[in-house]
Protein backbone atom coordinates (compact mmCIF):
# COMPACT_ATOMS: atom_id res chain seq x y z
CA UNK A 1 0.00 0.00 0.00
CA UNK A 2 2.93 2.41 -0.61
CA UNK A 3 3.87 4.08 -3.94
CA UNK A 4 7.86 4.00 -5.21
CA UNK A 5 8.76 7.46 -2.87
CA UNK A 6 7.44 4.78 -0.01
CA UNK A 7 4.12 7.25 0.84
CA UNK A 8 1.49 5.19 1.62
CA UNK A 9 -1.52 5.69 -0.63
CA UNK A 10 -4.38 7.73 0.28
CA UNK A 11 -6.95 5.19 -0.55
CA UNK A 12 -5.27 2.84 2.75
CA UNK A 13 -7.05 5.31 4.91
CA UNK A 14 -10.83 4.28 3.73
CA UNK A 15 -10.27 0.33 2.60
CA UNK A 16 -7.25 -0.99 4.19
CA UNK A 17 -8.67 -0.52 8.05
CA UNK A 18 -9.23 -3.50 9.68
CA UNK A 19 -12.22 -1.67 12.03
CA UNK A 20 -15.50 -0.79 11.78
CA UNK A 21 -14.37 2.41 9.56
CA UNK A 22 -12.93 -0.15 7.02
CA UNK A 23 -16.30 -2.09 7.12
CA UNK A 24 -18.53 0.74 6.17
CA UNK A 25 -15.88 2.26 3.52
CA UNK A 26 -15.57 -1.16 2.30
CA UNK A 27 -18.98 -2.69 2.40
CA UNK A 28 -20.91 -0.28 0.88
CA UNK A 29 -18.89 -0.21 -1.91
CA UNK A 30 -19.64 -3.78 -2.26
CA UNK A 31 -22.99 -3.50 -3.00
CA UNK A 32 -22.06 -2.32 -6.49
CA UNK A 33 -20.53 -6.30 -7.12
CA UNK A 34 -16.78 -5.11 -6.41
CA UNK A 35 -15.09 -8.54 -5.48
CA UNK A 36 -12.54 -8.50 -1.90
CA UNK A 37 -9.35 -8.32 -4.15
CA UNK A 38 -10.04 -5.06 -5.37
CA UNK A 39 -9.51 -3.58 -1.56
CA UNK A 40 -6.34 -5.44 -1.20
CA UNK A 41 -4.08 -1.75 -1.21
CA UNK A 42 -3.80 -1.23 -5.43
CA UNK A 43 -3.99 2.00 -6.67
CA UNK A 44 -7.62 3.38 -6.69
CA UNK A 45 -8.05 5.56 -9.27
CA UNK A 46 -10.85 8.51 -9.84
CA UNK A 47 -12.63 9.26 -12.87
CA UNK A 48 -13.86 12.81 -13.11
CA UNK A 49 -16.68 12.40 -15.74
CA UNK A 50 -18.83 15.51 -16.87
CA UNK A 51 -20.88 13.48 -18.88
CA UNK A 52 -24.38 15.08 -19.29
CA UNK A 53 -27.45 15.26 -22.03
CA UNK A 54 -27.88 18.74 -21.56
CA UNK A 55 -23.74 19.49 -22.66
CA UNK A 56 -23.36 17.62 -25.96
CA UNK A 57 -19.86 17.91 -25.99
CA UNK A 58 -19.38 15.53 -23.12
CA UNK A 59 -22.69 13.40 -23.97
CA UNK A 60 -20.20 10.26 -25.32
CA UNK A 61 -17.91 10.48 -22.02
CA UNK A 62 -19.63 7.55 -20.41
CA UNK A 63 -17.98 5.51 -23.44
CA UNK A 64 -14.73 6.86 -23.06
CA UNK A 65 -15.03 6.36 -19.42
CA UNK A 66 -15.00 2.70 -19.88
CA UNK A 67 -12.15 2.85 -21.61
CA UNK A 68 -10.09 4.58 -19.29
CA UNK A 69 -11.81 2.14 -16.58
CA UNK A 70 -10.19 -1.20 -18.86
CA UNK A 71 -6.42 0.75 -18.79
CA UNK A 72 -6.43 1.15 -15.31
CA UNK A 73 -7.76 -2.41 -14.37
CA UNK A 74 -5.04 -3.89 -16.74
CA UNK A 75 -2.36 -1.83 -14.92
CA UNK A 76 -3.99 -2.80 -12.09
CA UNK A 77 -5.38 -0.53 -10.49
CA UNK A 78 -8.88 0.25 -9.13
CA UNK A 79 -11.32 2.59 -11.51
CA UNK A 80 -14.03 4.75 -9.55
CA UNK A 81 -16.14 7.02 -11.83
CA UNK A 82 -17.55 9.91 -10.34
CA UNK A 83 -19.73 12.95 -11.90
CA UNK A 84 -19.13 16.59 -11.54
CA UNK A 85 -21.74 19.60 -12.34
CA UNK A 86 -20.71 19.70 -16.11
CA UNK A 87 -21.16 23.07 -17.76
CA UNK A 88 -22.12 23.06 -22.04
CA UNK A 89 -21.73 26.57 -23.41
CA UNK A 90 -24.67 25.71 -26.49
CA UNK A 91 -27.43 25.73 -23.06
CA UNK A 92 -25.99 26.94 -19.74
CA UNK A 93 -27.44 30.58 -18.58
CA UNK A 94 -26.29 33.26 -18.14
CA UNK A 95 -22.80 31.85 -18.90
CA UNK A 96 -21.02 28.33 -18.17
CA UNK A 97 -18.18 31.10 -17.04
CA UNK A 98 -20.25 31.63 -14.06
CA UNK A 99 -19.85 28.37 -13.02
CA UNK A 100 -16.43 27.50 -14.19
CA UNK A 101 -15.19 28.37 -10.63
CA UNK A 102 -18.39 26.36 -8.80
CA UNK A 103 -17.18 23.41 -10.41
CA UNK A 104 -13.60 23.29 -9.82
CA UNK A 105 -15.36 23.61 -6.07
CA UNK A 106 -16.81 20.35 -6.55
CA UNK A 107 -13.87 18.57 -8.34
CA UNK A 108 -11.81 19.43 -5.44
CA UNK A 109 -13.47 18.30 -2.47
CA UNK A 110 -14.42 15.22 -4.28
CA UNK A 111 -11.08 14.09 -5.70
CA UNK A 112 -9.82 15.31 -1.58
CA UNK A 113 -13.04 13.37 0.45
CA UNK A 114 -12.83 10.73 -1.01
CA UNK A 115 -10.70 7.33 -1.30
CA UNK A 116 -8.70 8.30 -4.70
CA UNK A 117 -5.28 8.18 -5.43
CA UNK A 118 -5.38 10.15 -8.85
CA UNK A 119 -7.32 11.35 -11.39
CA UNK A 120 -8.60 11.04 -14.72
CA UNK A 121 -10.14 13.92 -15.71
CA UNK A 122 -13.02 13.60 -18.59
CA UNK A 123 -13.11 17.27 -20.52
CA UNK A 124 -14.48 18.63 -22.93
CA UNK A 125 -16.83 21.61 -23.79
CA UNK A 126 -14.93 24.64 -23.00
CA UNK A 127 -15.49 25.05 -19.18
CA UNK A 128 -14.87 21.35 -18.38
CA UNK A 129 -11.59 21.53 -19.25
CA UNK A 130 -10.45 24.18 -16.74
CA UNK A 131 -13.00 23.67 -14.08
CA UNK A 132 -11.15 19.87 -13.76
CA UNK A 133 -8.09 21.13 -14.11
CA UNK A 134 -8.21 23.70 -11.65
CA UNK A 135 -10.02 21.81 -8.68
CA UNK A 136 -7.42 18.91 -9.49
CA UNK A 137 -4.21 20.99 -9.03
CA UNK A 138 -6.09 22.35 -5.52
CA UNK A 139 -5.39 18.98 -4.49
CA UNK A 140 -2.00 18.36 -6.58
CA UNK A 141 -3.03 14.50 -6.48
CA UNK A 142 -1.21 12.61 -10.13
CA UNK A 143 -3.68 13.84 -12.37
CA UNK A 144 -4.32 13.12 -16.42
CA UNK A 145 -6.54 14.90 -18.57
CA UNK A 146 -8.50 12.87 -21.57
CA UNK A 147 -10.37 14.73 -23.95
CA UNK A 148 -13.43 13.81 -25.19
CA UNK A 149 -12.24 15.00 -28.91
CA UNK A 150 -14.22 17.25 -31.24
CA UNK A 151 -16.97 16.77 -34.11
CA UNK A 152 -16.50 15.80 -36.93
CA UNK A 153 -16.21 18.62 -39.77
CA UNK A 154 -19.54 20.38 -40.52
CA UNK A 155 -20.45 20.58 -44.10
CA UNK A 156 -23.44 22.29 -45.56
CA UNK A 157 -24.18 21.75 -49.33
CA UNK A 158 -20.32 20.44 -49.94
CA UNK A 159 -18.81 23.30 -47.81
CA UNK A 160 -16.85 22.83 -44.75
CA UNK A 161 -18.69 24.77 -41.72
CA UNK A 162 -17.44 25.41 -38.34
CA UNK A 163 -19.39 25.26 -35.28
CA UNK A 164 -19.45 28.61 -34.25
CA UNK A 165 -17.71 30.57 -36.51
CA UNK A 166 -20.28 29.51 -39.31
CA UNK A 167 -22.68 30.67 -37.08
CA UNK A 168 -22.04 33.60 -36.53
CA UNK A 169 -21.26 33.98 -39.94
CA UNK A 170 -24.29 33.02 -41.78
CA UNK A 171 -26.60 34.84 -38.87
CA UNK A 172 -24.86 37.91 -40.01
CA UNK A 173 -25.59 36.87 -43.56
CA UNK A 174 -29.19 36.16 -43.19
CA UNK A 175 -29.53 40.19 -41.29
CA UNK A 176 -27.84 41.51 -44.30
CA UNK A 177 -30.46 39.61 -46.73
CA UNK A 178 -27.50 37.18 -48.13
CA UNK A 179 -29.16 34.09 -46.81
CA UNK A 180 -32.67 33.23 -46.17
CA UNK A 181 -33.48 31.74 -42.55
CA UNK A 182 -35.13 28.96 -43.93
CA UNK A 183 -31.28 27.79 -45.17
CA UNK A 184 -29.93 29.04 -42.12
CA UNK A 185 -32.34 26.23 -39.84
CA UNK A 186 -31.03 23.95 -42.64
CA UNK A 187 -27.39 23.97 -41.71
CA UNK A 188 -27.95 23.54 -37.64
CA UNK A 189 -27.74 19.16 -38.62
CA UNK A 190 -24.79 19.87 -40.94
CA UNK A 191 -22.68 21.79 -38.56
CA UNK A 192 -23.09 19.06 -35.67
CA UNK A 193 -23.33 15.75 -36.94
CA UNK A 194 -21.43 14.14 -34.42
CA UNK A 195 -20.15 12.89 -31.00
CA UNK A 196 -17.61 15.73 -29.97
CA UNK A 197 -17.13 19.55 -29.33
CA UNK A 198 -16.62 22.46 -31.43
CA UNK A 199 -14.61 21.59 -34.15
CA UNK A 200 -12.97 24.94 -34.64
CA UNK A 201 -9.98 26.31 -32.87
CA UNK A 202 -12.91 27.59 -30.12
CA UNK A 203 -12.26 27.62 -26.62
CA UNK A 204 -13.04 23.77 -26.40
CA UNK A 205 -9.98 22.57 -28.87
CA UNK A 206 -8.17 25.34 -27.92
CA UNK A 207 -8.35 24.50 -23.93
CA UNK A 208 -7.48 20.78 -25.17
CA UNK A 209 -4.35 22.06 -27.04
CA UNK A 210 -3.33 23.73 -24.14
CA UNK A 211 -3.95 20.66 -21.63
CA UNK A 212 -1.02 18.53 -24.06
CA UNK A 213 0.86 21.51 -24.20
CA UNK A 214 1.35 21.92 -20.20
CA UNK A 215 2.14 18.06 -20.56
CA UNK A 216 -1.49 17.09 -18.77
CA UNK A 217 -2.72 15.24 -21.91
CA UNK A 218 -1.46 12.62 -23.75
CA UNK A 219 0.29 12.95 -27.18
CA UNK A 220 -2.41 13.35 -30.04
CA UNK A 221 -5.04 14.03 -26.92
CA UNK A 222 -6.42 17.56 -27.80
CA UNK A 223 -6.86 16.63 -31.91
CA UNK A 224 -8.57 13.15 -32.32
CA UNK A 225 -11.92 13.53 -33.12
CA UNK A 226 -14.69 12.19 -30.96
CA UNK A 227 -15.81 9.23 -33.27
CA UNK A 228 -12.28 7.97 -34.03
CA UNK A 229 -11.17 4.98 -32.90
CA UNK A 230 -7.97 6.20 -32.10
CA UNK A 231 -9.48 8.52 -28.91
CA UNK A 232 -10.69 4.80 -26.95
CA UNK A 233 -7.32 3.45 -27.57
CA UNK A 234 -6.02 6.87 -26.19
CA UNK A 235 -8.78 6.96 -23.33
CA UNK A 236 -7.62 3.06 -22.54
CA UNK A 237 -3.74 4.04 -22.46
CA UNK A 238 -4.32 6.92 -20.41
CA UNK A 239 -6.23 5.06 -17.66
CA UNK A 240 -3.00 2.31 -17.61
CA UNK A 241 -0.97 5.44 -17.44
CA UNK A 242 -2.48 6.81 -14.25
CA UNK A 243 -1.93 3.94 -12.61
CA UNK A 244 1.80 4.38 -13.25
CA UNK A 245 1.97 7.88 -12.52
CA UNK A 246 0.28 6.63 -9.05
CA UNK A 247 2.99 4.26 -8.15
CA UNK A 248 5.70 6.55 -9.46
CA UNK A 249 4.05 9.42 -7.49
CA UNK A 250 3.77 12.24 -10.44
CA UNK A 251 1.71 15.13 -9.02
CA UNK A 252 0.13 17.41 -10.60
CA UNK A 253 2.68 20.17 -9.81
CA UNK A 254 5.47 18.15 -11.21
CA UNK A 255 3.60 18.83 -14.56
CA UNK A 256 2.11 22.71 -14.31
CA UNK A 257 5.53 23.92 -13.85
CA UNK A 258 6.29 27.79 -14.87
CA UNK A 259 8.04 26.46 -17.80
CA UNK A 260 4.96 24.06 -18.55
CA UNK A 261 2.71 27.49 -18.85
CA UNK A 262 4.99 29.25 -20.83
CA UNK A 263 4.56 26.58 -23.44
CA UNK A 264 1.44 26.83 -23.42
CA UNK A 265 1.57 30.21 -23.77
CA UNK A 266 3.41 29.93 -26.68
CA UNK A 267 1.58 26.98 -28.11
CA UNK A 268 -1.62 29.00 -28.27
CA UNK A 269 -0.55 31.83 -30.03
CA UNK A 270 0.79 29.79 -33.08
CA UNK A 271 -2.60 28.01 -33.33
CA UNK A 272 -4.56 31.09 -33.07
CA UNK A 273 -6.06 30.16 -29.90
CA UNK A 274 -9.00 31.52 -27.85
CA UNK A 275 -8.66 34.85 -25.92
CA UNK A 276 -10.58 32.25 -22.94
CA UNK A 277 -7.21 30.23 -21.91
CA UNK A 278 -5.23 33.62 -20.85
CA UNK A 279 -8.40 33.87 -18.05
CA UNK A 280 -8.37 29.80 -17.96
CA UNK A 281 -4.50 29.26 -17.78
CA UNK A 282 -3.78 32.29 -14.97
CA UNK A 283 -6.59 31.12 -12.86
CA UNK A 284 -4.50 27.26 -13.38
CA UNK A 285 -1.42 28.83 -12.25
CA UNK A 286 -3.25 30.58 -9.48
CA UNK A 287 -4.03 27.10 -8.03
CA UNK A 288 -0.39 25.66 -8.16
CA UNK A 289 1.64 28.80 -7.06
CA UNK A 290 3.10 29.20 -10.44
CA UNK A 291 4.01 33.57 -11.27
CA UNK A 292 1.76 33.85 -13.99
CA UNK A 293 0.88 37.37 -15.35
CA UNK A 294 -0.98 39.06 -18.11
CA UNK A 295 1.50 40.36 -19.69
CA UNK A 296 3.17 37.07 -20.31
CA UNK A 297 0.80 36.06 -22.57
CA UNK A 298 1.59 39.23 -24.65
CA UNK A 299 5.72 38.61 -24.14
CA UNK A 300 6.00 35.38 -24.80
CA UNK A 301 3.20 35.11 -27.23
CA UNK A 302 2.55 38.08 -29.54
CA UNK A 303 5.66 38.02 -31.80
CA UNK A 304 4.82 34.30 -32.30
CA UNK A 305 3.20 33.82 -35.97
CA UNK A 306 0.00 31.64 -37.01
CA UNK A 307 1.10 28.52 -38.15
CA UNK A 308 -2.10 26.51 -37.62
CA UNK A 309 -4.56 27.19 -40.37
CA UNK A 310 -8.25 26.65 -38.56
CA UNK A 311 -11.01 28.37 -38.14
CA UNK A 312 -11.72 30.99 -36.94
CA UNK A 313 -8.59 32.72 -37.74
CA UNK A 314 -7.97 29.87 -40.81
CA UNK A 315 -9.97 27.89 -43.08
CA UNK A 316 -9.65 24.42 -41.79
CA UNK A 317 -10.90 22.50 -38.65
CA UNK A 318 -10.04 19.95 -36.24
CA UNK A 319 -10.39 16.92 -38.41
CA UNK A 320 -7.80 18.42 -40.79
CA UNK A 321 -5.71 19.29 -37.59
CA UNK A 322 -5.25 15.84 -36.83
CA UNK A 323 -4.64 14.39 -40.12
CA UNK A 324 -2.51 16.95 -40.04
CA UNK A 325 -0.32 16.10 -37.57
CA UNK A 326 -1.76 18.08 -34.53
CA UNK A 327 -0.41 19.39 -31.64
CA UNK A 328 3.16 17.36 -31.65
CA UNK A 329 3.84 18.76 -35.16
CA UNK A 330 3.14 22.14 -33.79
CA UNK A 331 5.38 21.73 -30.71
CA UNK A 332 8.32 20.44 -32.91
CA UNK A 333 7.61 23.53 -35.85
CA UNK A 334 8.31 25.85 -32.69
CA UNK A 335 11.92 24.31 -32.45
CA UNK A 336 13.69 25.73 -29.42
CA UNK A 337 10.82 28.24 -28.65
CA UNK A 338 9.44 25.24 -26.69
CA UNK A 339 11.28 24.17 -23.24
CA UNK A 340 11.93 20.37 -24.56
CA UNK A 341 12.44 19.54 -21.02
CA UNK A 342 8.76 20.17 -19.56
CA UNK A 343 7.52 16.96 -18.28
CA UNK A 344 3.98 15.71 -19.62
CA UNK A 345 1.87 12.58 -17.87
CA UNK A 346 3.14 10.21 -19.99
CA UNK A 347 6.60 10.18 -18.50
CA UNK A 348 8.56 11.45 -21.28
CA UNK A 349 9.61 15.07 -21.96
CA UNK A 350 7.76 17.44 -23.95
CA UNK A 351 11.42 17.06 -26.62
CA UNK A 352 10.87 13.30 -26.13
CA UNK A 353 7.21 13.33 -27.91
CA UNK A 354 7.46 15.52 -30.08
CA UNK A 355 10.98 15.45 -31.58
CA UNK A 356 10.19 13.35 -34.66
CA UNK A 357 6.53 14.39 -34.81
CA UNK A 358 5.72 14.73 -38.53
CA UNK A 359 3.50 17.34 -40.54
CA UNK A 360 1.80 15.70 -42.89
CA UNK A 361 -0.08 19.18 -44.74
CA UNK A 362 1.69 22.38 -44.70
CA UNK A 363 -1.20 23.70 -45.83
CA UNK A 364 -2.53 23.03 -42.13
CA UNK A 365 0.28 23.24 -40.08
CA UNK A 366 2.71 26.00 -41.61
CA UNK A 367 6.14 25.92 -40.87
CA UNK A 368 7.37 29.18 -39.04
CA UNK A 369 9.26 29.79 -42.21
CA UNK A 370 6.31 30.54 -44.05
CA UNK A 371 4.06 30.92 -41.49
CA UNK A 372 0.17 32.00 -42.35
CA UNK A 373 0.52 35.34 -40.53
CA UNK A 374 3.41 37.28 -37.91
CA UNK A 375 3.15 38.77 -34.98
CA UNK A 376 -0.84 36.87 -34.12
CA UNK A 377 -0.74 36.05 -30.69
CA UNK A 378 -2.08 37.99 -27.87
CA UNK A 379 -1.95 41.26 -27.73
CA UNK A 380 -1.97 43.45 -24.19
CA UNK A 381 -3.60 46.58 -24.10
CA UNK A 382 -3.13 49.37 -21.75
CA UNK A 383 -4.09 53.30 -21.62
CA UNK A 384 -6.76 55.43 -18.94
CA UNK A 385 -9.70 52.81 -20.30
CA UNK A 386 -7.92 49.77 -19.03
CA UNK A 387 -4.97 50.11 -16.54
CA UNK A 388 -5.87 46.76 -15.85
CA UNK A 389 -5.39 45.50 -18.55
CA UNK A 390 -7.15 44.27 -21.98
CA UNK A 391 -6.58 41.92 -24.82
CA UNK A 392 -7.04 41.80 -28.46
CA UNK A 393 -6.58 38.78 -31.00
CA UNK A 394 -4.86 40.27 -33.82
CA UNK A 395 -4.92 36.46 -35.98
CA UNK A 396 -8.72 36.92 -36.03
CA UNK A 397 -9.10 40.77 -36.67
CA UNK A 398 -8.85 43.19 -39.58
CA UNK A 399 -5.40 44.43 -39.49
CA UNK A 400 -6.30 47.95 -40.81
CA UNK A 401 -8.45 48.34 -37.28
CA UNK A 402 -5.35 47.35 -35.57
CA UNK A 403 -4.69 50.98 -35.22
CA UNK A 404 -8.18 53.15 -35.25
CA UNK A 405 -9.20 55.68 -33.72
CA UNK A 406 -13.44 56.74 -33.89
CA UNK A 407 -16.33 57.62 -31.96
CA UNK A 408 -17.97 55.81 -29.20
CA UNK A 409 -21.63 53.94 -29.98
CA UNK A 410 -22.50 53.50 -26.39
CA UNK A 411 -24.59 51.04 -24.94
CA UNK A 412 -25.22 50.60 -21.25
CA UNK A 413 -25.63 46.59 -20.94
CA UNK A 414 -26.58 44.01 -23.46
CA UNK A 415 -30.17 44.09 -23.36
CA UNK A 416 -29.87 47.72 -24.38
CA UNK A 417 -27.62 46.94 -27.14
CA UNK A 418 -30.15 44.22 -28.71
CA UNK A 419 -32.83 46.87 -28.53
CA UNK A 420 -30.98 49.48 -30.32
CA UNK A 421 -28.40 47.52 -32.30
CA UNK A 422 -30.77 47.25 -35.24
CA UNK A 423 -32.52 50.79 -35.13
CA UNK A 424 -32.60 52.96 -38.36
CA UNK A 425 -31.84 55.99 -35.92
CA UNK A 426 -28.70 54.48 -34.35
CA UNK A 427 -25.85 56.62 -34.80
CA UNK A 428 -23.29 54.66 -35.93
CA UNK A 429 -20.67 54.28 -39.26
CA UNK A 430 -17.67 51.88 -39.91
CA UNK A 431 -15.34 54.23 -38.00
CA UNK A 432 -17.29 54.19 -35.07
CA UNK A 433 -16.19 52.26 -31.75
CA UNK A 434 -18.76 49.42 -30.06
CA UNK A 435 -18.65 49.94 -26.38
CA UNK A 436 -20.52 47.39 -24.24
CA UNK A 437 -20.60 47.81 -20.36
CA UNK A 438 -21.56 45.38 -17.74
CA UNK A 439 -20.31 42.11 -19.48
CA UNK A 440 -17.37 41.55 -16.67
CA UNK A 441 -17.40 38.98 -14.11
CA UNK A 442 -19.23 40.79 -11.55
CA UNK A 443 -21.34 43.09 -13.42
CA UNK A 444 -23.28 40.35 -15.52
CA UNK A 445 -22.53 38.45 -13.31
CA UNK A 446 -19.67 35.65 -14.78
CA UNK A 447 -18.44 37.33 -18.11
CA UNK A 448 -20.16 36.29 -20.77
CA UNK A 449 -19.32 35.76 -24.23
CA UNK A 450 -20.70 39.09 -25.44
CA UNK A 451 -17.97 41.07 -26.73
CA UNK A 452 -18.33 40.38 -30.03
CA UNK A 453 -21.57 42.22 -30.31
CA UNK A 454 -22.92 41.50 -33.77
CA UNK A 455 -22.77 44.58 -36.08
CA UNK A 456 -25.85 46.67 -36.96
CA UNK A 457 -27.92 45.24 -39.82
CA UNK A 458 -27.37 48.93 -41.88
CA UNK A 459 -23.48 48.54 -41.78
CA UNK A 460 -24.20 44.72 -42.36
CA UNK A 461 -26.45 45.94 -46.00
CA UNK A 462 -23.82 48.37 -46.73
CA UNK A 463 -20.78 45.28 -47.25
CA UNK A 464 -18.98 46.67 -43.62
CA UNK A 465 -17.92 43.28 -41.89
CA UNK A 466 -16.04 44.43 -39.10
CA UNK A 467 -15.94 47.84 -36.93
CA UNK A 468 -13.52 47.76 -33.47
CA UNK A 469 -15.83 46.39 -30.53
CA UNK A 470 -14.86 47.11 -26.73
CA UNK A 471 -16.26 45.67 -23.69
CA UNK A 472 -15.22 43.99 -20.38
CA UNK A 473 -16.91 40.83 -21.20
CA UNK A 474 -15.65 37.82 -23.20
CA UNK A 475 -15.84 36.37 -26.57
CA UNK A 476 -16.23 32.95 -28.00
CA UNK A 477 -13.20 31.14 -28.80
CA UNK A 478 -15.06 30.44 -32.67
CA UNK A 479 -15.49 34.41 -32.85
CA UNK A 480 -13.52 36.83 -35.08
CA UNK A 481 -13.10 40.47 -35.39
CA UNK A 482 -11.21 43.49 -34.11
CA UNK A 483 -13.41 42.73 -30.70
CA UNK A 484 -11.10 44.25 -27.03
CA UNK A 485 -11.97 42.01 -24.45
CA UNK A 486 -11.50 41.88 -21.11
CA UNK A 487 -11.53 45.43 -19.99
CA UNK A 488 -9.93 45.32 -16.84
CA UNK A 489 -11.36 46.81 -14.18
CA UNK A 490 -14.78 45.91 -15.10
CA UNK A 491 -16.97 48.64 -15.90
CA UNK A 492 -19.55 47.41 -12.76
CA UNK A 493 -16.42 47.48 -10.28
CA UNK A 494 -15.69 51.70 -11.25
CA UNK A 495 -13.52 51.09 -14.24
CA UNK A 496 -13.09 53.77 -16.24
CA UNK A 497 -14.94 51.42 -18.99
CA UNK A 498 -18.26 52.72 -16.72
CA UNK A 499 -17.34 56.40 -17.60
CA UNK A 500 -17.56 56.32 -21.37
CA UNK A 501 -20.50 58.68 -23.04
CA UNK A 502 -21.39 58.08 -26.24
CA UNK A 503 -19.40 60.46 -28.95
CA UNK A 504 -16.40 60.46 -27.01
CA UNK A 505 -13.30 59.48 -28.73
CA UNK A 506 -11.69 56.16 -28.31
CA UNK A 507 -8.39 55.23 -29.90
CA UNK A 508 -6.75 51.46 -30.69
CA UNK A 509 -3.08 51.51 -31.07
CA UNK A 510 -2.36 47.87 -30.95
CA UNK A 511 1.17 48.23 -31.93
CA UNK A 512 1.74 50.72 -29.25
CA UNK A 513 -0.49 48.33 -26.81
CA UNK A 514 -2.80 51.48 -26.29
CA UNK A 515 -6.69 51.92 -25.30
CA UNK A 516 -7.32 55.05 -24.50
CA UNK A 517 -10.48 57.02 -23.73
CA UNK A 518 -9.80 60.61 -25.71
CA UNK A 519 -10.79 62.91 -22.46
CA UNK A 520 -9.20 65.68 -20.34
CA UNK A 521 -8.14 63.75 -17.07
CA UNK A 522 -10.14 66.04 -15.39
CA UNK A 523 -13.10 65.42 -16.93
CA UNK A 524 -12.50 61.83 -15.97
CA UNK A 525 -12.45 62.67 -12.11
CA UNK A 526 -15.54 64.76 -12.94
CA UNK A 527 -17.34 61.81 -14.29
CA UNK A 528 -15.93 59.41 -11.82
CA UNK A 529 -17.28 61.18 -8.87
CA UNK A 530 -20.25 61.49 -10.40
CA UNK A 531 -20.71 57.91 -11.06
CA UNK A 532 -22.64 55.52 -8.79
CA UNK A 533 -22.31 51.94 -9.02
CA UNK A 534 -25.25 49.50 -10.31
CA UNK A 535 -27.43 47.58 -7.84
CA UNK A 536 -26.36 44.65 -7.54
CA UNK A 537 -29.13 41.87 -9.71
CA UNK A 538 -28.62 38.67 -7.81
CA UNK A 539 -30.82 37.56 -5.60
CA UNK A 540 -28.58 35.60 -3.15
CA UNK A 541 -27.21 31.84 -3.23
CA UNK A 542 -24.04 31.07 -5.25
CA UNK A 543 -24.32 34.20 -7.66
CA UNK A 544 -23.61 36.28 -4.23
CA UNK A 545 -20.97 34.26 -3.14
CA UNK A 546 -19.80 34.80 -6.96
CA UNK A 547 -20.04 38.69 -7.15
CA UNK A 548 -17.95 38.62 -3.68
CA UNK A 549 -15.24 37.40 -4.52
CA UNK A 550 -15.05 37.34 -7.87
CA UNK A 551 -11.10 38.40 -9.43
CA UNK A 552 -10.76 40.29 -12.31
CA UNK A 553 -10.01 39.40 -15.61
CA UNK A 554 -6.13 39.91 -14.76
CA UNK A 555 -6.61 37.61 -12.38
CA UNK A 556 -7.95 34.67 -14.03
CA UNK A 557 -11.43 35.65 -12.64
CA UNK A 558 -10.97 32.91 -10.00
CA UNK A 559 -12.61 33.47 -6.46
CA UNK A 560 -10.04 34.80 -4.28
CA UNK A 561 -10.70 31.84 -1.50
CA UNK A 562 -10.22 29.45 -4.18
CA UNK A 563 -6.51 30.42 -5.35
CA UNK A 564 -4.08 28.42 -4.20
CA UNK A 565 -2.92 24.61 -3.53
CA UNK A 566 -5.30 23.12 -0.69
CA UNK A 567 -3.38 19.38 -0.94
CA UNK A 568 -4.94 15.95 -0.34
CA UNK A 569 -4.49 15.07 2.98
CA UNK A 570 -6.74 12.50 4.29
CA UNK A 571 -9.88 14.15 6.06
CA UNK A 572 -10.74 12.63 9.85
CA UNK A 573 -13.07 10.11 9.57
CA UNK A 574 -16.96 10.83 9.04
CA UNK A 575 -17.90 8.19 11.84
FE1 LIG B 1 -19.26 22.81 -26.30
FE2 LIG B 1 -18.51 24.60 -28.24
S1 LIG B 1 -20.46 24.33 -27.30
S2 LIG B 1 -17.35 23.12 -27.22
Amino acid sequence: MTNKTGGSLRSAAWFGLQDKDGFIHRSWMKNQGFPSNLFDGRPVVGICNTWSELVPCNAHFRLVADRVKRGVYEAGGFPLEFPVMSLGESNLRPTAMLFRNLVSMDVEESIRGNPLDGVVLLCGCDKTTPSLMMGAASCDLPALVVSGGAMLNGNFRGQPIGSGTNVWTMSEDVRAGKMSCADFMDAESCMSRSAGHCMTMGTASTMACMAEALGMGMPQNAAIPAVDSRRYVLAQEAGRRIVEMVRDNVKMSQILTRRAFENAIRVNATIGGSTNAVLHLLALAGRVGVKLELDDFDRLGHDLPLLVNLMPSGKFLMEDFYYAGGVPAVVRALGELIDRDALTVNGKTMGENTADAPCWNAEVIHSRENPLREHAGIAVLRGNLAPGGALVKPSAATPRLLKHRGRAVVFSDIEDFKQRVDDPALDIDENSVMVLKGAGPKGYPGMPEVGNMPLPKKLLQRGITDVVRVSDGRMSGTAYGTVVLHVTPESAAGGALALVQGGDEIELDVEARKLQLCIADEELARRRKAWTPPRPGTKGGYQRLYVEHVLQADQGVDLDFLVGCRGADVPRESH
